[in-house]
C-alpha cells in the first residue's frame, strides 16, 4: 500500500474509533441501535397515521427495512460506511406522505428514546440528528419556491 492510502486509511480507522467512543460515552453501542430501531418501528406500525404510511409502502419488505435503518443508524453514530443508501429518492412516490408527518415522527422517536435511551445525551444526540434529517427530507421532498416568497410572510 502507498504511503498515502496508508495515510487514509489510518485517519478513516480514527475517525471510526472517536466515533465509537464518543457514542460508548454516552451509552450508544451497537446493541442499543438495534433495541431503538425494533422498538421505534414497532411503534410507527401501532401509529394511527403513521402506520399505514409505512407499512403500504413496506408490506412484504419489513425485515429489509429494518436491516437497513440499522445500518443506517450505525453508519451515522459510528461513521462506520454500513449504509450506502439514497434517503431522498427512497421516500420519492411514498404514498399520503405529507409536511405534516415529520412533526408526528419526530414527536414518537422522542417518546422512545425518553422510554428506552442510556442517557439523556444519547437521547438529545439522536433528536439532534434525526431533527436535521427531518428538515433536510422535508425541504427535499416538499420545497415550493412559490409558497417561500419574503412578502407574503410581510402580509
Ligand atoms: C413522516 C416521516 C417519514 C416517513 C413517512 C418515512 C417513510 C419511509 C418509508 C416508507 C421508507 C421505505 C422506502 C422504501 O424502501 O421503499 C423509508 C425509508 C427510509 N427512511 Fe424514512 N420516513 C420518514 C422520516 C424519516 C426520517 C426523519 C429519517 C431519518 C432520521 C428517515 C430515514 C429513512 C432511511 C435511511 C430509509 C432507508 C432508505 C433506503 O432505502 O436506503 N425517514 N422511510
Amino acid at each position: 500500500m502507498s504511503d498515502e492510502l496508508q495515510g487514509r486509511a489510518a485517519h478513516i480507522a480514527a475517525i471510526r474509533e472517536r466515533a465509537e467512543a464518543e457514542m460508548k460515552a454516552i451509552g450508544i453501542d451497537a446493541a442499543f441501535i438495534g433495541t431503538l430501531v425494533d422498538t421505534f418501528y414497532g411503534r410507527i406500525l401501532a401509529h394511527p397515521e403513521l402506520g399505514p404510511v409505512f407499512d403500504e409502502r413496506l408490506s412484504g419488505r419489513w425485515p429489509e427495512h429494518m436491516a437497513k435503518m440499522k445500518s443506517f443508524w450505525s453508519s451515522v453514530a459510528f461513521r462506520n460506511g454500513a449504509y450506502g443508501g439514497k434517503p431522498v429518492q427512497a421516500h420519492l412516490g411514498v404514498a399520503n406522505m405529507t409536511p405534516e408527518l415529520f412533526p408526528k415522527w419526530l414527536e414518537l422517536f422522542a417518546a422512545t428514546l425518553d422510554d428506552i435511551a442510556p442517557s439523556p445525551e444519547a437521547k438529545a444526540w439522536f433528536m439532534a440528528t434525526a431533527d436535521r434529517i427531518a428538515r433536510s427530507l422535508t425541504l427535499s421532498l416538499f420545497y415550493n419556491p412559490a409558497l417561500d416568497d419574503p412578502a407574503l410572510k410581510q402580509a
